[in-house]
């Protein structure tokens, strides 16, 4: 699979809460991660034994040079993982609650840079891929030019619709596999996707909206598939204690990729993503805490 996508250095701190406006609070000891929503779905893909090339930028720092070695170190081809001259390597800044939930600044440096004439660069091996899997910490031309190459080749396109943004009718129309989590979802149809039993009542109108398929991810209540055929089925999560959720989504989101790939149908694939996606959850930081298949077997007797 070929995933297009964002590199960050993430850097984490554990705060009992978050500060008001104006306020200085003391927090944990920093931890610097790799991170960035497609280099974490690149890997979680990897993780799980699919073969994964990525399209990104990095800057002409340590941190870049670190996150493609990191990539390297998972098995992924970083062939297409340019260095800007112009940009830092992004950065994100994330705060961490003891409930596990997370707050997150992107300060997208080199992903930004990235453009049009980068996709068409890497045109051969998209088009060879089997999938492309897209989210939108990059430029929306960048990931419009990709929908549409894979799409005219027949790839299927999997785009993860965060962080959310007004993306082009023709980007949704392109897509095959449409992934959102609830506020995401809410945004797209302009009315509150909540909880599983709204998913499941509105998530077939996000076809309206041109995916061909789509899935509504809920966190701990696990995720709904909405089929070609408008059928929508609720597939609950394993319950685990969060110990920090950044990166859970995109744990989901490398997962499911992963599944539909190897040629399972979609709610079979997204009863295994929301599985990957809670065993992410059980440790700090992003691709730090992407599970194995091993780790999912010992955690989630099938
Ligand atoms: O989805 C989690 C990711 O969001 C983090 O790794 C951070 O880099 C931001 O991109």
């Amino acid at each position: 699979m070929f995933v297009v996508g964002s590199l960050n250095g993430d850097l984490l701190v554990s705060v009992e809460r978050r500060p008001e406006p104006g306020e200085t609070i003391l927090g944990g000891d920093a931890q610097e991660r790799p991170g960035g929503k497609g280099a974490n779905q690149a890997v979680a893909a990897a993780r799980l034994g699919a073969r994964v090339a990525m399209l990104g930028r990095v800057g002409d720092d340590l941190v870049g040079r670190s996150l493609r070695d990191g990539l390297v170190a998972e098995g992924v081809d970083v062939t297409y993982v340019t260095t800007s001259a112009e940009a830092p390597t992004g950065r994100a800044v994330i705060t961490v609650t003891p409930d596990g939930e997370n707050a997150i600044i992107v300060s997208p440096g080199a992903n930004a840079r990235l453009g049009a004439g980068d996709v068409d660069a890497a045109r051969d091996a998209i088009v060879a891929a089997r999938a492309i899997v897209l989210q939108l910490e990059i430029p929306l031309d960048a990931v419009a030019r990709a929908v549409q190459t894979a799409a005219r080749a027949q790839v299927a396109v999997i785009l993860n619709l965060a962080p959310i943004a007004d993306v082009p009718a023709a980007v949704l129309a392109g897509t095959d596999v449409l992934v959102v989590n609830e506020h995401e979802a809410s945004a797209l149809l302009g009315a509150s996707v909540e909880g599983a039993s709204a998913a499941q009542r509105r998530g077939p109108e996000l076809l309206g909206r041109g995916p061909r398929s789509a899935v509504i991810t809920l966190g701990a209540a696990g995720a709904v598939a909405v089929g070609e055929d408008g059928s929508a089925e609720h597939v609950p999560a394993p319950r685990v204690r969060a110990i920090d959720t950044t990166g859970a989504g995109d744990a989901f989101v490398g997962a499911l990729a992963a599944e539909l790939v190897a040629g399972r149908r979609l709610a079979e694939a997204t009863g295994f993503a929301a599985r990957a996606g809670a065993a992410a959850t059980l440790a700090a930081g992003a691709q730090s805490a992407l599970p194995g298949r091993e780790d999912l077997e010992k955690l989630f007797v099938a």
